[in-house]
């Protein structure tokens, strides 16, 4: 499965440490920009690779100048000589790593990648965007579920977009585009007593405001045909999730006018993302002794495809760490 777990800025000439899915990793590129992931720790005596620095586009150990390649192989050991050869165990663990959309993701889980990972479609390269990250003392999927709950617009964010008392959530609808994809829609409504509809009797309706998900944690608020908000969730840790929140926005036809637009409108997604923090911090970590109720829908079909993936059930759930 791939994840999305960094923007591309991010990663510079310079080898970066960062924790991922309980991982400490080192990320680089090479003479040509491709992005490498390796696991963080020297072979040798266990040093930060990501406190070394790149050499002939391989990652140089700043202990004893063990160089390593892309696929984590050690191919120089100074104090060895240039013509002795590497034997095979020296090696750190390798990822697979996907770029584009400005984003870098992450092959983690059984198997080796087959196809690209993907990213919503309809944002092309003409949008600009503005970004800001923040870290949460959340587990991840409560930071995911907190972007697929419709009904805490009215409590959670009162003063901003959840402004005119739209309690009442009839659906939401849901509809899964692929196995890794869904839409679903808002229809939220002023409490006067009326009966609320079940997704069922909405189907075919369609809500000016909907969102997208793409397993396991890339989602879009479409907003209007020109603005979006973009967020993707990163496990740094069981405990702890990155935000990486996007603003986009292709608007006049300038793209550079469009970005400062963009820009602008920030402060308010951060106070929004706010309002969300300071609740779903109080939240207890476990999402299993959650009773859910009909307008979490998003939520449940998300958790289903959630639970298919062992390996990250193990890894949010499971013993250790
Ligand atoms: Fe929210």
């Amino acid at each position: 499965m791939w994840f999305a777990v960094l923007s591309s800025n991010e990663v510079r000439r310079k080898p970066v440490g960062v924790r991922r899915l309980g991982r400490d990793l080192v990320f680089w590129r090479d003479s040509l920009g491709k992005v490498y992931a390796l696991e963080d720790f020297c072979v040798h005596r266990r040093a930060r690779l990501s406190a070394g620095k790149v050499i002939n586009d391989r990652i140089q150990c700043p202990f004893h100048g063990f160089e390593y390649d892309g696929n984590g192989r050690v191919r120089l050991i100074p104090a060895l000589g240039k013509n002795y050869k590497v034997p095979d165990r020296f090696r750190v663990n390798s990822y697979p790593v996907y770029e584009k959309n400005n984003i870098i993701w992450l092959w983690s889980g059984e198997g080796e990648p087959e196809k690209e990972p993907k990213f919503f479609d309809d944002i092309d390269e003409d949008f600009a965007y503005a970004e800001f990250r923040e870290l949460w003392n959340v587990p991840f999927p409560r930071a995911v579920e907190n972007q697929l709950d419709v009904m805490h617009l009215p409590f959670v964010h009162r003063t901003t977009i959840g402004r005119g008392n739209r309690t009442l959530v009839h659906g939401p609808v849901v509809k899964w585009i692929d196995e890794d994809s869904f839409i679903f829609y808002v229809f939220n409504e002023v409490d006067r007593g009326q009966r609320v509809k079940r997704p069922e009797e909405l189907s075919g309706e369609e809500s000016r405001v909907y969102l997208e998900f793409i397993f396991p944690n890339l989602w879009q608020n479409h907003i209007s045909e020109g603005t979006r908000v973009v967020a993707f969730f990163v496990p740094v840790d069981r405990q702890k999730t990155m935000i990486y929140l996007r603003f986009y926005v292709k608007m006049t036809g300038l793209k550079p006018v469009d970005s400062i637009i963009a820009r602008l409108s920030m402060p308010l997604n951060r106070i929004i993302l706010h309002q969300d923090r300071r609740v779903v911090e109080t939240q207890e970590r476990d999402i299993r002794k959650d009773v859910l109720v009909q307008g979490d829908l998003p939520i449940m079909e998300f958790r289903k495809r959630l639970y298919k993936e062992k390996k990250l059930i193990d890894f949010l759930f499971g013993g250790g760490q």
